[in-house]
């Protein structure tokens, strides 16, 4: 836990209060309100935590005015060029790039979990084939608490290890089985000859008559896309996993309660919406009506895949995906897909336009993932169900990190109350 270096002190109604103020190893100071309530008999306000810090955290950092992400101290373009999706899990969950041994180990320990429970294919098939893959994960994924009865004891060192591997390990497995499921085709079982991306790729696309050879570029496309969306400090589904985690909850519930938050437009779901706006917008001559209606005030309409609650310069992952998408559609020779040239076309005219620039709004990591998933073959369906595989290993690793802080207690946040106040029951002949 930091130690103050400063001190703030807060005067209301002619009395002060002196309250601590922490120093971090990168980005702003924190006041430190714990005791506030107990010496000032009031509250702080912060819908939407937009100036709260809800922990303190070693995992990772974001800078939004510098457009900067790092995961224990590696900026995440030097991550996504050089390194690979099971060795960032590695950084994330254990806060060092491992050697050659460890890391195999790792991969190894990672690739023998990729089955489920082969009971646990019932479970699909009381959902309807349309049902969105992301109401069949969050179902399933609650559901592996009632398979893995030996890793949901939180306090068991043990057990926690054993419930991360079989999360980031079988991730992958459920959301494949939940597209085969609504395309109505059999559930492939996993391959230990095949890197994760492979894999994941190969259960989504084979078919028991043709057999799916995995495209290298396709699978670092993939592979870079689970680097890019692993973790992301403590936004809306983190923070979740880790209110859900302070009660004492079993992980796959937590981790449940996280996918469910992640499926939210504003969140994970921008990807498939991004997708669906650029469908409606369908021609690169009507981006004018939208960015008008974007810009409207009266109109609930807002650009997809635009905007961020934290960075106010660019998205450096949105960044690293646009490279991506070149290289994908180029290989898939679809460079000049429709679609494509109405995100470049909205891009160049949203980032010229006032209103953006003054608000700061500017396309973030899912504007271009969706792009190329789309370009992969995945429907946008599949789109938040591929955020949700890659962001388990930053659920997992910021819930390992609440569980064994000492300071851990569960999150009770408070209000401003501005109902009705005490009144006496009017029995119904008088209303
Ligand atoms: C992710 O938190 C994370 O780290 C999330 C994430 C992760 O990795 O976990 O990065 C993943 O969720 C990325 C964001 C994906 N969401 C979208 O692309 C949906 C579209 N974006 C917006 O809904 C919005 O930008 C948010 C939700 C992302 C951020 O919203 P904020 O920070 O609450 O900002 P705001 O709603 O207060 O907007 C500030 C102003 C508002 O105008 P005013 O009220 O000041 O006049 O900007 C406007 C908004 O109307 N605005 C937009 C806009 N986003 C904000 N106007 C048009 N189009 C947009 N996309």
């Amino acid at each position: 836990m930091a130690e103050a270096t400063k001190h703030a002190t807060l005067t209301v109604n002619g009395t002060s209060y002196d309250l601590p103020v922490m120093s971090p190893s990168a980005g702003p100071d924190v006041i430190d309100i714990r005791k506030l309530y107990a010496q000032a008999q009031m509250f702080t306000y912060d819908p939407g935590f937009t100036s709260t810090a809800s922990c303190d955290s070693h995992i990772t950092f974001i800078d939004g005015d510098k457009g900067e992400l790092q995961h224990r101290g590696y900026p995440i373009d030097q991550l996504a060029g050089k390194s690979h999706f099971l060795e960032v899990c590695y950084l994330l969950l254990y806060g060092e790039l491992p050697g050659a041994t460890a890391l195999e180990e790792f991969e190894t320990i990672v690739t023998r979990h990729t089955m489920i429970h082969e009971q646990m294919m019932y479970f699909f098939r009381g959902f309807r084939r349309d049902a969105h893959p992301m109401a069949v994960m969050t179902g399933v994924v609650g559901a592996m608490s009632a398979f893995y009865h030996d890793s949901t004891d939180i306090t068991d060192e043990h057990q926690r290890e054993v419930a991360s591997f079989r999360l980031i390990a079988k991730m992958p497995t459920i959301a494949a089985m939940a597209y085969k499921f609504t395309v109505g085709q059999p559930f492939v079982y996993p391959r230990n000859d095949l890197d994760y991306a492979s894999n994941f790729l190969r259960m989504c696309f084979a078919v028991p008559a043709e057999d799916y050879v995995v495209n290298p570029i396709l699978s670092r496309a993939m592979d870079r896309i689970f680097t890019l969306h692993a973790d992301h400090e403590q936004n809306a589904s983190t923070s979740t996993v880790r209110l859900a985690s302070s009660s004492g909850a079993n992980p796959f519930a937590c981790i449940a309660a996280g996918i469910a938050c992640l499926w939210g437009p504003a969140h994970g779901g921008a990807n498939q919406a991004c997708l669906e706006m650029l469908r409606e917008i369908g021609s690169v001559d009507r981006i004018p009506e939208f960015i008008a209606r974007a810009k409207d005030k009266n109109d609930p309409f807002r650009l997809m895949g635009f905007g961020h609650r934290v960075y106010k310069n660019t998205d450096p992952r949105a960044t690293v995906l646009k490279q991506s998408a070149d290289e994908v559609l180029e290989l898939l020779g679809v460079e000049d897909n429709p679609l494509l040239q109405i995100a470049k076309e909205l891009e160049r005219v949203a980032l010229s336009d006032p209103y953006f620039i003054e608000k700061k709004l500017f396309p973030n990591v899912d504007f271009y993932s969706g792009i190329i998933l789309e370009a992969m073959g995945f429907p946008t369906s599949m789109f938040t169900p591929i955020f949700a595989v890659s962001r388990t290993v930053g659920w997992i690793s910021q819930w390992k990190e609440m569980i064994t802080d000492p300071q851990m207690k569960i999150g009770r946040p408070r209000q401003l109350y501005l109902g009705e106040t005490a009144r006496d029951y009017v029995d119904i002949e008088n209303r």
